[in-house]
C-alpha cells in the first residue's frame, strides 16, 4: 500500500521478533477462515505491546464469531471487512497511526526523569533542585520521608550523579541486621577474632571504599551501635573486630529513615552527636498527598512499567479512577499507588479501570443523584477548591496558582461557594 512500510509475520512468535528489531506502530491481524484462532497468543502479543494498535483484518463470516468479536472489542483498535478496499483501510490505518502517535507523546512526560524519579509537581522540582547541589557535594546526606516516599531511590540518584558514580555503592539496612552482627557486617573481622571467624572478612564500608555507603532505616540503629559509627564518621577510619590498627577509608555517608531524628535525640534513643554528623546536607522527600498533581503521572507511568503483567483487555484509567486517586491521601504513597495500580491491572474486568479496581471509594456524581447541572458544577468547584486549600495550607496564592486562577477570582469563588477558610 503507497505510503505504508509493512513487515509481514506468519505467526505470533515471529511478530514479537518483528516488533524488536523495527519501529512498528500499527499491526495488523489477518484471520482467515477454518483456520483456529489462537486467541491465548494474540493476547500475550498484544499486552507485551501496548505501544501499538492493533487492527483485525478478516472476511465477514469470521468477523461474526463470538471470540473473534470479543477479541476485537476487548483489545485492537479497529477492524476491515476483507476483501480490502484500500482507500477505507488507508483511512483506518492512518487513524490508528494517529492514535500511537498520541499515546507515545503522552507517555513522554510519564517517563523518570534525569534522577530516576517520576514527578513533575512544585515540590518534585525543588527535590531535583536539591539533588543536583548534593551530588556535586561529597559531605554526608540525610534523607528524611515518610514511607514508600522514595527514599532509597534518592539515595541511589545522589551516588549516580556524584563523582563517585564509578565505584561501588553498598546499601545496608541498619535495622534489619541482628544488634550483635552489626558490628562485624559493618566493619569487618580478623581471623580469629571470636569462635567461627576463620578467615577475615571485610565489612560493608569498606568494601564501598571510594563510593558510597547508604544507611537505610539509620534511626532503628541500636543506641549501643550508634558509637561505632560515630568514630568512622569523625575519623573517616575504622578497625575491623579482633583488629587493631585503625584503616582508612574513603566513602561517602548517605542516610535515610522514616523516624524523626530530632525527636528522637530529645526521647535520647538516638545520640545527638551522630545526629548532627549525620544531618549535614539535608533531603525531605514530600509524601504523595501533599503533591497529588504528580499522581495521574506516576499512575500512567506506572501502567506502562506493568503493561506486560495486565488483564489483556486493560486499556488505561476511568476518568472516575484518576478522579479517585487524585482524592486520596496514599498513606503508603508511591509504594502503595504501584501496588493498587498493579493489582487493579490484573484484577479489573473492564476496559478501563475503575476506582472499585483499585480500591478506592469513586467520588461521588450528583448529577447522577438528580441534581441540575449547575449544582452539580458547584460541587465539584467546591470539592476542587476545598482539596487544593487543604493541600496548600489554606495559603491562598499557592491555591489560586495551583488550581489556575488570579488571587480575586479565588475569593469570589471561595465566597460564592461559601467556603470556610
Ligand atoms: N518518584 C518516584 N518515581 C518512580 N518510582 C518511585 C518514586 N518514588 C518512589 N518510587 C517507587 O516506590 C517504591 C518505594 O520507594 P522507596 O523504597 O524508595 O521508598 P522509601 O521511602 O525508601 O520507603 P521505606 O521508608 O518504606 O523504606 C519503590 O518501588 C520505588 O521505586
Ligand atoms: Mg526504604
Amino acid at each position: 500500500m503507497p505510503g505504508w512500510q509493512w513487515t509481514i509475520a506468519t505467526s505470533p512468535a515471529s511478530a514479537h521478533q518483528q516488533i524488536h528489531t523495527h519501529n512498528i506502530q500499527v499491526g495488523v491481524i489477518h484471520l482467515e477462515p477454518e483456520v483456529p484462532v489462537a486467541f491465548d497468543q494474540l493476547e500475550t502479543l498484544t499486552a507485551s505491546h501496548p505501544q501499538i494498535e492493533w487492527i483485525v483484518a478478516a472476511p465477514p463470516d469470521v468477523l461474526d464469531a463470538a471470540d473473534v468479536g470479543r477479541f476485537i472489542a476487548g483489545t485492537c483498535f479497529d477492524y476491515h471487512t476483507l476483501p480490502a478496499d484500500l482507500d477505507r483501510l488507508a483511512v483506518t490505518l492512518g487513524h490508528a497511526w494517529g492514535r500511537a502517535q498520541m499515546r507515545e507523546r503522552c507517555r513522554g512526560t510519564a517517563r523518570p526523569g534525569q534522577f530516576g524519579m517520576v514527578g513533575g509537581s512544585a515540590s518534585m522540582q525543588r527535590l531535583y533542585g536539591n539533588l543536583e547541589k548534593i551530588s556535586n557535594s561529597d559531605a554526608p546526606v540525610l534523607i528524611q520521608g515518610e514511607s514508600g516516599t522514595g527514599k532509597e531511590l534518592v539515595a541511589r540518584a545522589i551516588h549516580r550523579h556524584s563523582a563517585r558514580a564509578q565505584q561501588p555503592y553498598i546499601a545496608v539496612n541498619c535495622g534489619a541486621i541482628p544488634v550483635n552482627l552489626i558490628q562485624s557486617e559493618l566493619f569487618g573481622y580478623e581471623k580469629g577474632a571470636f569462635t567461627g571467624a576463620n578467615q577475615r572478612k571485610i565489612g560493608l564500608i569498606e568494601s564501598a571504599n571510594g563510593g558510597s555507603v547508604f544507611l537505610d532505616e539509620i534511626g532503628d540503629l541500636p543506641f549501643e551501635s550508634q558509637v561505632m559509627l560515630l568514630r568512622f564518621l569523625q575519623e573517616h577510619c575504622i578497625e575491623r573486630v579482633g583488629g587493631h590498627t585503625p584503616i582508612d577509608v574513603d566513602v561517602r555517608v548517605i542516610a535515610a529513615t522514616h523516624v524523626n531524628l530530632e525527636l528522637a535525640v530529645a526521647a535520647r534513643s538516638f545520640r545527638e552527636d551522630l545526629f548532627y554528623r549525620l544531618n549535614v546536607l539535608r533531603v525531605t522527600v514530600p509524601p504523595l498527598r501533599e503533591r497529588l498533581d504528580d499522581v495521574d503521572l506516576l499512575a500512567d507511568w506506572c501502567f506502562e512499567v506493568f503493561s506486560s503483567e495486565k488483564n489483556a483487555h486493560v486499556q488505561g484509567f476511568s476518568l472516575r479512577a484518576k478522579q479517585a486517586m487524585s482524592r486520596y491521601g496514599w498513606p503508603g504513597n508511591v509504594r502503595e499507588l504501584i501496588n493498587r495500580v498493579r493489582r487493579a491491572m490484573v484484577m479489573s474486568e473492564h476496559r478501563l479501570i475503575s476506582a472499585e479496581d483499585l480500591l478506592l471509594d469513586a467520588p461521588a456524581c450528583d448529577a447522577a443523584n438528580g441534581a441540575s447541572l449547575g449544582q452539580a458544577r458547584d460541587q465539584a468547584e467546591r470539592d476542587l477548591i476545598e482539596h487544593a486549600l487543604l493541600i496548600n495550607k489554606q495559603n491562598i496564592t499557592e491555591t489560586a496558582r495551583q488550581l489556575g486562577l488570579s488571587r480575586s477570582t479565588l475569593y469570589r469563588l471561595i465566597n460564592k461557594l461559601e467556603l470556610k477558610q
